[in-house]
């Protein structure tokens, strides 16, 4: 890989590359749609992620190249920079635009970007190439971020550069990563914990839906709002910051307050998500894999009925796993509409497990999901592979 990617930088600017980075993708094994209602998730890095690879130039531009997409950008050093259209390079542009906002002295750089993730997938591919540019800059240009500066900063990118209202946990998940831990993350105070998550004789199975993920950024916005509705409607009696300041015991006390079906719906789903998710996290410290998976089962559920972020193919894979052998629990991670589900699945029959969910979706959906297995992985640092 690293080998290659050398080769292809050389080819590319005709130098040699001085310093190469990585940063992961993620999944999220509970806490779906919980990081902008301030409560617990608990995510890790996956094996596959973003390589980069730079060079300073003396030519004062920024020239970002991608062995993944065709478009390319040669960009002068500038005060400031804005988005372009719907391109690739708008995340490592927006992070150039944060360090230049916060002052920071820029030099030219080529950059060449390589990334394993499926793109569109719901992996956080769009985290993982904000946090390693961050990353990269900082260490080059010595600009003195702390980890949890970079994890600000990249998701100011997907918030105010690019315009998707998401969350903390994914920069946070592909910064902070850890071989074999997940992340219990409170996403209020940033308070985190790596718990141990040793799978035994589980395997972590990815299976991306492969569905073009339309409306995706405007149905999540759209969530974000109705959860800001069910929170002022709460408000009205309860002195609370988040909806996740509540359990769902007192959501039952307060919930007439929403007076909008679909708006109670996503309460309710978010608080007792939250809820789950201190469960799992019990669970998981016990290793107790057929409970914290029946958990999984629930939060689908959930996603599926209340929140509404599922669809058929999602819950194909659900419903498959459900009836499957071997498999633990299993349900969609990250913000849905698409994307990819997860399934803890016996190792010795993962290659049944992948047989049989190819036919049973493909049969239903008309074509074939892909699947991976995935280690835990590390997040985002220096890359001497
Ligand atoms: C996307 C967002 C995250 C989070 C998840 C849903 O991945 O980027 O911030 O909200 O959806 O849990």
């Amino acid at each position: 890989m690293s080998h290659n990617l050398h080769q292809q930088f050389k080819k590319l600017f005709n130098s040699e590359a001085t310093n190469a980075y990585f940063s992961p993708g993620r999944v999220n094994l509970i806490g779906e749609h919980i990081d902008y209602n301030g409560g617990l998730v608990m995510p890790c890095a996956i094996t596959f992620g973003t390589y980069l690879l730079v060079a300073p130039n003396t030519e004062g531009k920024f020239r970002l190249r991608s062995i993944n997409f065709e478009e390319q950008l040669d960009i002068d050093l500038q005060t400031t920079y804005t988005k372009q259209d719907k391109f690739w390079f708008n995340y490592p542009l927006g992070v150039m635009a944060h360090f230049l906002k916060d002052g920071h002295q820029l030099q030219g750089l080529d950059m060449l970007y390589y990334g394993d993730i499926p793109i569109g997938s719901g992996l956080s591919s769009s985290a993982s190439i904000e946090v390693v540019t961050a990353f990269a800059l900082n260490e080059l240009f010595k600009s003195g971020y702390s980890k949890l500066d970079l994890v600000k900063l990249s998701k100011w990118v997907e918030n105010s550069f690019i315009g998707l209202n998401s969350g903390i946990m994914d920069q946070f998940a592909v910064a902070f990563g850890e071989a074999e831990k997940a992340l219990m993350l409170n996403c209020d105070t940033l308070d985190y914990q790596a718990v141990d998550c040793h799978l035994g004789e589980y395997l972590l199975a990815i299976i991306n839906t492969n569905k073009p993920r339309k409306l995706a950024e405007s149905k999540y916005n759209e969530r974000v709002q109705e959860c800001q509705t069910a929170l002022a409607a709460l408000q009205t009696e309860l002195d609370i910051q988040n909806l996740c300041d509540i359990d769902a015991a007192k959501f039952k006390q307060y919930e007439h307050l929403i007076t909008d079906q679909t708006v109670k719906n996503r309460a309710q789903h978010v608080i007792e998500e939250n809820d789950r998710v201190k469960l799992a996290a019990k669970e998981l410290a016990a290793h107790n894999l057929l409970e914290f998976g029946k958990l999984m089962y629930a939060s689908h559920d959930s996603l599926s009925k209340l929140y509404e972020v599922s669809g058929v193919e999602l819950d194909t894979i659900a419903e498959y796993a459900k009836n499957a052998p071997d498999v633990a629990g299993a349900r969609m991670t990250g913000a849905g509409f698409g994307g990819c589900a997860i399934a803890l699945v016996k190792k010795n029959a993962f290659d049944e497990f992948t047989k049989g969910i190819t036919e049973f979706y493909t049969g239903k959906i008309g074509y074939a999901p892909s699947v991976y297995s995935s280690l835990i992985g590390p997040g985002v640092g220096v890359y001497n592979g």
